[in-house]
Order: structure tokens, then sequence, then C-alpha cells
């Protein structure tokens, strides 16, 4: 197990499409010891989630886990360690809803960025099973950005409005205190 490197935005590896992983190979040894490289990368990073591209490794594979409490995006409902290999993303509902993102490949800066916010997520688990969860609101745009990566996109390409790509410190300083005191107001 090891913390592997994140490549960053401007890296031609994260603008390529992934390949599916061949069934045979999920599960196997290799498998097993890129996801435990993926995990300790993820935590070593202090992210909530990381696709197999990030590290510079082209197949469709990605993981999530949310520590929940508070966290860099604020106070989040935990999500236990989801390995997903061959995912696809299903649209439940086609309402959407924006957030500030931030990504472990573009680091420093913060994007607004809306997305449906429920879905079902289909993929395949390391014992080779076929599973279906459902994840609203916050958890949803998570995995949307994720799988993602898988296809060679970033958040920064669906910020509607280039105003809303801020650094991180200023997001702090400048969005989070607006935001609360717009959040205060009565209706
Ligand atoms: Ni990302």
């Amino acid at each position: 197990m090891a913390v592997r490197k994140i490549i960053r935005m401007g890296h031609p590896a994260l603008r390529r499409p992934a390949r599916p992983v061949n069934e045979e190979d999920i599960g196997s040894d290799a498998m097993h010891r890129l996801v435990a490289d993926m995990i300790d990368t993820l935590h070593d990073y202090g992210g909530i989630g990381l696709a197999a591209p990030q590290i510079n490794e082209g197949i469709r594979l990605a993981i999530v886990e949310i520590p929940g409490g508070a966290t860099r995006y604020g106070e989040l409902a935990a999500r236990e360690l989801t390995i997903c290999v061959n995912p696809e993303i299903e649209i439940v509902k086609p309402d959407t809803a924006g957030f500030w993102e931030g990504c472990l490949s573009v680091p420093g800066l913060r994007g607004f960025v809306e997305r449906p916010q429920h879905i079902r997520v289909h993929f395949t688990t390391l014992k080779r099973e076929r599973q279906t969860i459902s994840a609203d609101g916050f958890l949803a745009t998570v995995f949307q950005h994720e799988f993602d990566h898988l296809d060679g996109r970033l958040y920064v390409d669906h910020i509607t409005d280039p105003h809303k790509l801020v650094f991180e410190e200023e997001y702090v300083r400048y969005v989070v205190p607006a935001e609360e005191a717009s959040a205060a107001k009565p209706a």
C-alpha cells in the first residue's frame, strides 16, 4: 500500500476517457493493491472521493468515502467507503442543485456546479457483484463528480458562471459568509 501522486489539471491523462475494467481483472490481487493505494492516497490528501485516472490509471474505477461531520465541504452526512468498478449513473429526477465543488486534481480552487440531485448508481463490486445504490443531494454530486473523471471531464467543465470559480481561501473568506448571511435572511 502506498500514497500515490495525484496528477493535476493540465496533465493530458486527466482528459482521456478511461477503459472499462475486464471482468477477469475485477477482484484480482493487482486490483486490490490499486484500490488499497487509492484509499491511502484519498486519506493522505484528505479528500472524499478519488477516481483511478487521478493517479494516472486509465480504468473505470472510483472510490467515495465521506467521514461525516465537519469536512472541507461543511457539515456532511457520512458515507461508508464505496468502491465502484465500471459505474453508471441513472438520473431518477432531473431537478438540479448547485454545490461549491473542489477536486484534488484542481488544488486550491472551488467552483459552483449544478447537477441532478436524485440518482441511482450502478457498479460492480470487487466481489464481481453488480450493485445499485440511491444517492441524493450532495452525495449525488460527489458520485457524478468522480465518475466524470472516468470520461475525462473535470468539474470546471460544468461551471456556467465563471464568477463562481474562486480560490479556496477567498471561498472561505467571502463566499461562505455571504451565503450564510443570505440563508439567515427571512424569506
Ligand atoms: Ni475530482
